[in-house]
């Protein structure tokens, strides 16, 4: 038997430009998914998620995630979230050249499902972590991030960054540029953040982007200019300068506003953090919903949000370091 858990990630600078080739800052946050495997004296795949149960491939679902009950989980994530599990023990099947190896496998996380912060790629790098050592192989970290890529690269359908999948193997701030990513310096930073429990339709908002960009000029300055806030953005993390990273977040959620991914339930939780004097606010991910990330050392922010009629639920999840751990 195995155990590895995995974080999740918040984009603290880029999202959408990175599409264009321009640099993002995604981060990975103290939310983990815990995942054990057990090997099988038979050939089959059972696995078991939270309150999410299904044996074989037929999902069976009834009730709501532990920990998110607020949450209106559908049947269509549930789904997804199983189809990224079987393409994770395939990847170990093949690391560990035991083609028909069978698993028990338990899913645990605590990373709201489907809201922008990376739970699958956390589902997944932790599967194929635990996957790998039940049959006796240790794959370094950066064979991990790469099996996790092409686990996303399947289910996605081609469409899938190596953003998530690296910064839940390696942990800390990443710098992504093209298909280039790297660790880059951070001080300790104070993430909180808001989900209104929904989520945005990430391909339909990529889309809306290109096709604003392709309209108008001021578009393209817009993706231009995020690219430019995120150069500062590394250099105010290096200089561990939190106000001016603070500063930074709330530019980048204006920008993103104005190429039209923001939403009202996403503009009035950073608002609200904003109020309750957070360094700065702004949402995350593919955005038309889901969750904003904010930067605040007291938990003004947090209670904040929990009054904020758009926030379903706040949570206080601090920059992750370690990445990928083995706990078992
Ligand atoms: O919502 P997420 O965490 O999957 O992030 C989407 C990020 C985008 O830049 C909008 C799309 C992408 O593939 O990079």
């Amino acid at each position: 038997m195995a155990t590895s858990s995995a974080p999740g990630k918040v984009y603290l600078f880029g999202e959408h430009a990175v599409v264009y080739g321009e640099p993002a800052v995604p981060c990975a946050i103290e939310r983990r998914a815990t995942v054990t495997v057990e090997k099988r004296a038979d050939e089959r795949l059972r696995v078991r998620a939270q309150d999410l149960s299904l044996e074989g491939f037929t999902v069976e679902y009834d009730g709501s995630t532990a920990g998110t009950p607020e949450v209106d989980v559908t049947e269509d994530l549930v789904e997804a979230a199983m189809g990224y599990v079987d393409e994770a023990i395939a990847q170990a099947r093949d690391a560990a050249d035991a083609p028909n190896a069978g698993f028990d496998v338990h899913v645990e996380s605590s990373i709201p499902l489907g809201a922008g912060l990376g739970s699958s790629a956390a589902v997944v790098v932790a599967t194929i972590d635990a996957a790998t050592r039940a049959l006796g192989v240790e794959l370094d970290r950066e064979e991990i991030a790469d099996r996790a890529y092409q686990v996303e690269h399947t289910v996605q359908d081609g469409q899938a960054s190596r953003a998530d999948t690296f910064c839940s193997t390696m942990g800390g701030a990443v710098l992504v540029e093209g298909d280039n990513c790297e660790r880059i310096a951070a001080p300790d930073l104070p993430f909180v953040v808001g989900y209104d429990g929904g989520a945005g339709d990430t391909g339909a908002l990529v889309s809306g982007v290109r096709s604003l960009r392709e309209t108008y000029p001021f578009a393209a300055d817009t993706v231009e200019s995020i690219g430019d806030l995120v150069e500062q953005g590394i250099d105010a993390l290096e200089a561990e300068d939190t106000t001016e990273l603070g500063r930074l977040m709330n530019f980048n959620h204006g920008l993103l506003a104005a190429l039209g991914v923001s939403s009202r339930s996403l503009d009035a939780m950073v608002w609200a953090a904003r109020d309750a004097g957070a360094a700065g606010a702004k949402l995350t991910g593919a955005g038309g919903g889901g969750c904003i990330v904010a930067l605040d050392e007291t938990d003004a922010t947090e209670t904040a949000l929990k009054y904020s009629p758009a926030c379903a639920e706040a949570f206080r999840a601090e920059l992750d370091t370690e990445g990928v751990c083995r706990e078992q």
